[in-house]
């Protein structure tokens, strides 16, 4: 039985450090608008045509609002406003695929949001045809769409795989339902086990699992028995991600009873025993905060080091050229990020007039391309090449007395508590870190 007291005596001390995500290398908080369309339109322009991309596609709009939500939605309580958000996107598909070489290929295809399971079915089946007619999968692409598991309707189960889904991603968060009640978002064990059922019995074979640590009302132990219930039921991916409390930023975050919230100590705690318990189920940890059955892409890709990182996550994406359609969506290609305007109407007007409707985004320098390069290895692999790096070892000196650090034959190598703290690790190769202050999500 392995003694996790000093493990979890780290990960408390670390746990309350501010730190970015890292989706992103300069993180999106140092875009500006020094990138315009003009600029954009150029680097699509000039993409390798010989390349595969990757294709992301936001839809901002939920049925609900979840009260810890962070991410870029608003409610739709009425379809005009999605259904005109459908049409704008396809002209979006047009415009971008206008500007980019024919025929392009692709690997992976996200729809994220927000909820894109609120398009009608037969809106979703558009914007897939119209995008598989201008984009061509590869023959094992992976397409991929987020789920809000209390809304979707038994047509779209049915319908989803024969438009070429073949990955689901459900949004799990906790089945106790004092935590379900602080969150607002209501959705028992059997709602979970029944839609699994369904998506496995129409042949979707690759689910995700999407948990939260840091709730109101949450414990180790609801936690650790939701994690049971998921690992029940096999999915193929868990996530599990510590909640950002973010307050001054995500406004519907005031209305969960902070009081209630689990602190520093109370998260490493979580986070360490969600971990323990995922491992028993026989997943195994990938990367910060992913965790997935042996035989899935993502525990391959980890073991033979070609794990990536991007804006959705963890990915066995190896694309340079990352396509974001949607308000708010960010583009990545070699010469630097792109995103698209969050305000929808903003980002109407800019499609409708033929522009292509980005808001800011940053032009890569060498440094940038390096440190990302370094950063995104370091929490996909945690291991990098110390001796390359001026400074690397005086850089995370006092995490090495730590333990988060080891330098083995000029590598820099995490352990455990580093890889799980790998986030503050890479604070210390971030040339914009005189900019991480108190008012960012924290390390656990
Ligand atoms: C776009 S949402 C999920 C899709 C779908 N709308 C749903 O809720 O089922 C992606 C995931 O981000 C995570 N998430 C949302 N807000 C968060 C926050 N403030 N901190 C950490 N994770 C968050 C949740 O686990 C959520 O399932
Ligand atoms: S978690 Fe999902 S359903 Fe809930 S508000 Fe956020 S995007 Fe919408």
């Amino acid at each position: 039985m392995r003694d996790d007291a000093p493990l979890l005596a780290v990960l408390r001390k670390y746990a309350a450090t501010p730190a970015p995500r890292y989706t992103s290398y300069p993180p999106a908080t140092r875009f500006s608008d020094a990138v315009d369309a003009t600029m954009v339109r150029q680097w699509l322009a000039a993409t390798d045509p010989g390349r595969p991309v990757s294709l992301y596609a936001h839809v901002p709009f939920c049925r609900q609002q979840c009260w810890y939500c962070g991410c870029n939605q608003k409610l739709a309580a009425r379809y005009e406003p999605v259904a005109a958000y459908v049409t704008t996107l396809l002209e979006e598909i047009d415009l971008v695929s206008g500007v980019l070489p024919a025929g392009l290929s692709f690997a992976h295809l996200h729809f994220g949001g927000g909820t894109p399971t609120v398009l009608r079915p037969e809106d979703l089946a558009l914007v897939m045809e119209v995008l598989l007619d201008r984009f061509r999968p590869l023959p094992d692409a992976e397409i991929a769409i987020e789920i809000d598991p209390r809304t979707l309707a038994d047509e779209m189960v049915r319908r989803l795989p024969r438009m070429g889904f073949n990955r689901v991603s459900i949004g799990v968060q906790e089945f106790d339902p004092a935590v379900q009640a602080a969150i607002n978002r209501i959705q028992p064990r059997a709602m979970i086990a029944d839609l699994t059922a369904a998506l496995r019995a129409e042949g979707i074979a690759a689910i995700n699992f999407d948990l939260m640590y840091g709730l109101p009302h949450q414990s180790s132990a609801s936690l650790v028995k939701t994690v049971k219930a998921c690992a029940d039921m096999r999915p193929e991916r868990i996530a599990l991600f510590g909640y950002a409390h973010v307050p001054w930023f995500d406004k519907s975050q005031r209305l969960m009873p902070e009081e209630a919230m689990p602190g520093p100590d109370g998260r490493a705690a979580q986070a360490l025993a969600a971990r323990r318990a995922l491992e028993a189920e026989g997943y195994v940890a990938i990367g910060i905060d992913h965790f997935a059955l042996p035989h899935d892409p993502l525990a391959v890709a980890a073991a033979e080091g070609r794990l990536h990182r991007n804006f959705q996550g963890y990915t066995t994406d190896e694309a340079t050229t990352l396509i974001g359609l949607g308000a708010s969506s960010i583009t990545r290609t070699p010469q630097g990020y792109a995103q698209n305007t969050a305000e929808t109407n903003a980002w109407t007007r800019a499609v409708e007039a033929g522009q292509l409707p980005v808001e800011r985004g940053l032009l890569f320098g060498a440094d940038d391309v390096a440190r990302g390069h370094l950063i995104e290895q370091l929490l996909c692999t945690g291991r990098v090449r110390a001796a390359g790096i001026t400074g690397a070892l005086d850089a995370v000196q006092p995490l090495e007395a730590d333990g988060l650090v080891t330098v083995e034959d000029g590598d820099l190598v995490l352990s455990e508590a580093g890889m799980m703290l790998a986030r503050v690790v890479a604070t210390r190769f971030d040339a914009y870190q005189a900019g991480i202050t108190g008012r960012q999500a924290m390390a656990l």
